[in-house]
């Protein structure tokens, strides 16, 4: 059956003590919101309405979503009163699954499991037992019946005792929820319009209520701080690091990883410690990373070695290359098979031809390096005049002596060679030498000053 979701995200967040709402704080280098629309999404959900009340604008500019609907909730009256601001655009018979913004890991398996038991009832229920279950809602059985749950501020002493809680995560019909809905009072411990009502009235209109378990309790932890923040931060990165592993990754240490997006690696991938990746990574099959490094957005092929302490960033790497330590490739830096780029080496939107070297101290912007050439160390393209950017083409075979200026526009031609210190302005062509530097002179006997007596 078609399902929508109702995502509650209005509370205010005041103990994360920031500029920022709080279903916006980043987990795995994403907003938590944001996850939790892309698991719906990926499950097909039909509408995904958003329930918020702060920092509407910050939202906005932040989260997508395919059919996300945006529902105001200009105060906070209660998780009943969130779920009213969407029932105007909830139809009678879609399936409504009701999720709480502040919970990222939740998983989209979980939630199958809950549509699964929807499907077997009238209402279902995502509950978990907790060892303490102080200031959750208690799940209330009647025998296996669910009859209600209980808000921990309105419970009894007996009911207190209770260890299986409501996660505020539950999936109903439409029509029904929309009829609860209007139901709902505020005559309880805290004056809110409670959400948690719907199932004594649902137990009393004789609905079968069921409850389905997450594969873990982290799932459906909520963020409140930074403290759980940091904490629910730790178990997605285990998480992670369980799915490289899983895939045919070794990692040195998988507590010291960070995957912050969505990185996918081939077999036999080899992953140091404190590596970070970011954005869209792919890592091809036997490719090792070198301790510290950080990689954002970036492919990178088969059989590549990344040393140590080296920044790939928007950059393309084709199988066989080897690069670092303490290498920097930038934006739009496109590395052909076999190509070399050693230690203090910074590409930013260059070519380096296949097979081609530049192994050390050398900076390569706007350039174009045909394949084999090598490329001596401390060699500079100039590609900017203070106003303009300007390319530097470099032919096969090319030889750039080290410690030389290349001042763009220029082209170097195929085969030929650039003498040490030179600092070239005008095209080299292919198969000759171009050496542009002061002419050696050598003085027979010179002596150096002596000090003066004075
Ligand atoms: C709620 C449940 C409780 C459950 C707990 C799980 C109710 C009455 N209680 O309690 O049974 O054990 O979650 O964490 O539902 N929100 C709004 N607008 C509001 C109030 C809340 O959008 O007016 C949102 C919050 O942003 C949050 C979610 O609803 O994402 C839950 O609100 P919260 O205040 O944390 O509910 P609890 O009192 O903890
Ligand atoms: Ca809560």
């Amino acid at each position: 059956m078609a399902f929508s979701v109702v995502i509650l995200a209005a509370g205010k967040g005041t103990r994360m003590k920031s500029s920022l709402p709080k279903v916006l704080h980043k987990v795995g280098g994403i907003p938590m919101v944001q996850r939790i629309i892309n698991t719906v999404e990926a499950m097909a959900a039909h509408n995904v309405h958003l329930v918020y009340g702060h920092g509407g604008d910050q939202l906005k500019t932040s989260i997508e979503g395919k059919r996300l609907n945006w529902c105001l909730q200009a105060e906070q009256l209660g998780t009943g009163h969130a779920v009213q601001q969407a029932a105007d655009h909830i139809k009678d018979d879609e399936d409504v699954m009701i999720l709480v913004g502040d919970a990222p890991l939740i998983q989209q398996q979980t939630l199958e499991r809950l549509v699964a038991v929807k499907a077997e009832c009238d209402l279902a229920l995502l509950t978990v037992e907790l060892d303490d279950p102080t200031g959750m809602g208690r799940i209330v059985r009647n025998g296996e019946q669910i009859s209600a749950i209980v808000e921990h501020k309105d419970a009894t002493e007996a009911q207190r005792l209770i260890r299986e809680i409501n996660t505020g995560m539950m999936i109903m019909g439409g029509a029904d929820l929309k009829r609860w809905l209007k139901l709902l009072g505020n005559s309880n411990a805290q004056g809110e319009y409670y959400l948690t009502d719907v199932i004594e009235m649902a137990a009393k209109e004789g609905k079968v209520i069921k409850a389905a378990q997450p594969d873990s309790a982290v799932e459906v932890e909520g963020v409140n701080n930074r403290i759980h923040l940091a904490g629910i931060e730790r178990a997605l990165q285990h998480r992670e690091a369980v799915t490289l592993m899983t895939n045919g990754a070794t990692l040195a240490d998988p507590a010291r990883i960070d995957v912050r997006g969505n990185v996918t690696t081939g077999q036999d991938v080899f992953i140091d410690i404190n590596v970070v990746m970011q954005g869209t990574v792919k890592i091809g099959n036997n490719t090792s990373i070198g301790a510290n490094c950080v990689l954002i957005d970036c492919e990178i092929g088969d059989n590549v070695v990344v040393d140590s302490h080296s920044v790939i960033e928007g950059a393309k790497v084709s199988e066989n290359c080897v690069i670092g330590p303490f290498a920097r490739l930038r934006p739009g830096a496109v590395m052909k098979p076999n190509a070399k780029v050693g230690n203090f080496v910074e590409m930013k939107k260059s070519i380096l031809g296949e097979g081609a070297k530049v192994n050390h101290l050398t900076y390569l912007g706007d350039a174009e390096v045909g394949a084999k050439a090598n490329i001596g160390a401390g060699t500079i393209t100039c590609n900017y005049d203070g106003v303009n950017k300007s390319k530097t083409i470099i032919g096969e075979n090319a030889f750039i002596g080290s410690n030389s200026s290349l001042v763009a526009p220029v082209k170097i031609g195929d085969g030929a060679t650039v003498g040490a210190g030179s600092v070239i302005t005008s095209e080299v062509s292919s198969d000759s030498l171009a050496v542009a530097r002061g002419k050696q002179r050598n003085i027979e006997g010179w002596k150096r000053p002596t000090k003066k007596s004075s």
